[in-house]
């Protein structure tokens, strides 16, 4: 049983400067909601109950989130807006949230480490609130149910990308065991170009074991400088079973001003409430 999900969210978010500047990244909005909500979400529709947030400076407005708000509460009380009240007490009502710190930007392997402790000795899910995914049934779902299929070690989320584009992701070799399951093989983080054993990414969505640890104490930097989850996983393979697992869904980098842009749209699109009036816009505009 997948207990635990643990949120990298110690980065500094420099590709949206200036509005991270003094705000975390994992707090813009999709339509209403944070990123990292978006994320929680998932892993609560996967039966997830407590989420470990590895945060760093200036990441508090994610505490916050998370934590009650007795004030915005008393507020919404008094002027008698039982629905809003009732939609932000389920926020804090939603899971069980601990927070570790990052102190140093030393890479998703490193962020993945500060969490040993809270994690203890049982498998857990990593999400990656950057990867934006919109399905039919959450993709955390999708994985423990292949994870709990196929008595794997460890699970990632997997999908083809465009071959110009494999330099930006971890990439796997592996074999299909059945339609979409890749026993994975090989994997290597931001191959170069025309170096890449597929064009199967990693995406942001991982279940792992606890013996994943250790091994990323004994990783040594790679791609960036910086300690790869990628490079951990890969020492894993010695002697676990890895599956590869491309999920139904549609996969939005919001990490990127366009990606992001991209799932905004997708999701306002989707909005029963202002969902016909942003058609009607890109009508008139002649964009859709
Ligand atoms: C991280 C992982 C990479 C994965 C990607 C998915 O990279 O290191 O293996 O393919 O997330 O979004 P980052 O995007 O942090 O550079």
């Amino acid at each position: 049983m997948i207990r635990k999900a643990v949120f990298p969210a110690a980065g500094f978010g420099t590709r949206f400067l200036p509005a991270t500047k003094a705000s975390p990244k994992e707090m813009l909005p999709l339509v209403d909601k944070p990123l990292i909500q978006h994320g929680v979400e998932e892993a609560r529709a996967a039966g997830i109950r407590d989420m470990i947030i590895v945060t760093g400076r200036g990441k508090n407005a994610i505490e916050d989130h998370f934590d009650v708000s007795f004030e915005l509460e008393a507020l919404l009380e008094k002027k008698g807006d039982g629905k809003l009240h009732s939609l932000v007490r389920a926020i804090s009502d939603m899971a069980d949230f601990f927070y570790v710190r990052q102190s140093l930007p030393l890479g998703l392997g490193h962020a993945v480490l500060c969490a040993m402790d809270m994690v203890g000795e049982e498998p857990f899910a990593v999400i990656l609130s950057d990867d934006v995914i919109d399905s039919k049934v959450p993709v955390m779902r999708q994985m423990i149910k292949v994870y709990e299929k196929h008595s794997a070690a460890a699970v990632l989320a997997i999908q083809k990308v465009p071959k110009e584009h494999v330099s930006k992701y971890g990439i796997i070799e592996g074999r299909e065991i059945a339609e979409g399951v890749y026993e994975i093989v090989d994997m290597v983080e931001k191959p170069k170009p025309g170096k890449a054993p597929s064009d199967l990414a990693i995406i942001g969505r991982y279940i792992l074991p606890p013996s994943i640890f250790p091994l990323i104490r004994k990783t040594k930097p790679g791609a960036g400088g910086e300690l790869q989850l990628t490079d951990a996983i890969r020492a894993l393979l010695a002697g676990e079973r890895v599956i590869g697992y491309a999920f139904e869904g549609v996969r939005y980098d919001a990490g990127t001003k366009l990606g992001f842009l991209m799932a905004n749209i997708a999701f306002a699109m989707k909005d029963p409430e202002i969902g016909p009036g942003l058609r009607a816009f890109l009508k008139k505009e002649r964009m859709s």
